[in-house]
């Protein structure tokens, strides 16, 4: 039998849609039947895992009829030493994702308010609604920068989160050190930072802060990171929290015991010290992003700079064709669409020869629009 219930889900609940992914290379090889797929729609890291994780997990592989340490014991001695800091100041995660689902429930009451600068990452909105929570979206201001005085114009009695997405998924901004210092003297104190700096490693601006030393200084901020980006671990889903302890204590009360995997925790470690991947994937991204900003220039269309390893451009109208023509040439990057920006599509920074092969499917694609116009 099937359809024959009666059964409800949460009302919080139906105010939700699911998260729609960057679509899997499998998915478009199966549905074109070529086997050529470049994909620069998730913000990965082109070179693949660090080999020493690589190596760390093969080492692992014998004792995967265990249960992994639920304290994460190692990993977080080794986070913790090498951002010097305490281990009960960490919360090691399945993914910056459920980091975010912690944190929102373990503070989130139904009617109270989280703000997010928009157009952001998506799971923000998540977490609230999943509570019972009202999301408050402060549009970014000019290039896309934070806007300050709308973010504290925000603030009311129920507001509970502020999250700050610093570099910004999907525009590429960032957040000053000297205006989160700002942010966070002005803000009231019942309210929970939540920076999500899940590209920082790529920020190369001189004034760029993590957020980590606010954690330091014991302001309620908890800083995400995770090992999906530059570390290049995103299909063993591990990252982590940093925030002062009393507040790890409490976002731990909600996490299930064994969250992150053996195979996870091994290789998170290893690739943490991994600093020769962790260069040479800088290297490629930044000789990536130049790659990308000089044709954008030729092509004659304005993109915002970015401080990470993707690159949100203006299409114009026809953007949704072109990316519909990009997917039927094996080329997969993100729909602006998502974060209400049609006219944008945000390309991942790749290698090189994927680069080459975005920039070249994209010139025919615009050249045949400009003929038929
Ligand atoms: C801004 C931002 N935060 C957090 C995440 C979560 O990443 P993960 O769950 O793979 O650690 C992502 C992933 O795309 C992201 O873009």
């Amino acid at each position: 039998m099937s359809g024959n219930n009666e059964v409800q889900a949460r009302k919080a609940i139906q105010n939700i849609s699911p998260y729609t992914p960057g679509k899997p290379i499998w998915e478009l090889q199966s549905e074109l039947g070529i086997s050529r797929i470049i994909k620069l729609a998730s913000n990965e890291n082109p070179l693949g895992p660090s080999p020493k994780a690589l190596e760390a997990i093969m080492c692992s592989l014998p004792d995967i009829h265990r249960y992994p340490d639920s304290s994460t014991t190692s990993l977080r001695q080794a986070i913790a030493e090498k951002l010097n800091m305490k281990p009960q100041q960490m919360i090691i995660s399945n993914g910056g994702d459920e980091l975010i689902t912690l944190v929102s429930e373990a503070f989130l009451e139904p009617g109270d308010e989280i703000i997010v600068p928009a157009p952001s990452f998506s799971e923000y909105e998540f977490g609230a609604l999943l509570m019972g929570a009202n999301v408050v979206n402060v549009p970014l201001g000019e290039s896309y920068a934070f806007d300050i005085d709308a973010i504290v114009n925000a603030v009311t009695d129920r507001t509970k989160l502020l999250c700050i997405c610093s570099p910004n998924n999907p525009t590429g901004t960032y957040l000053s050190q000297s205006v989160l210092h700002h942010l966070l003297d002005v803000l009231p104190k019942h309210i929970l930072v939540l920076f999500d700096a899940a590209y920082s490693q790529y920020a190369t601006a001189a004034d760029y802060t993590n957020g980590l030393e606010f954690v330091r200084a014991g302001y309620p901020i908890v800083v995400l990171q995770t090992f999906s980006k530059i570390y290049g671990l995103a299909g063993l889903r591990v990252g982590y929290g940093a925030a002062p302890e009393s507040i790890i204590q409490q976002i731990l009360k909600v996490k299930e015991p064994f969250n992150v995997n053996a195979l996870a925790q091994a290789a998170a470690s290893a690739a943490l010290h991994d600093t020769e991947h962790l260069h040479l994937s800088l290297q490629v991204n930044s000789e990536g992003k130049k790659q990308l900003y000089r044709s954008f220039r030729e092509l004659q269309l304005p993109f915002v700079e970015s401080m990470s390893n993707f690159v949100l451009v203006n299409l114009g109208t026809h953007a949704k064709f072109i990316y519909e023509q990009l997917l039927s040439k094996g080329i997969i990057v993100r729909f602006g669409g998502i974060w209400n920006l049609p006219g944008h599509i945000r390309v991942s920074v790749g290698k090189d020869v994927e680069n080459s092969a975005f920039i070249h499917e994209l010139n025919e694609i615009l050249h045949f629009l400009h003929l038929r116009m």
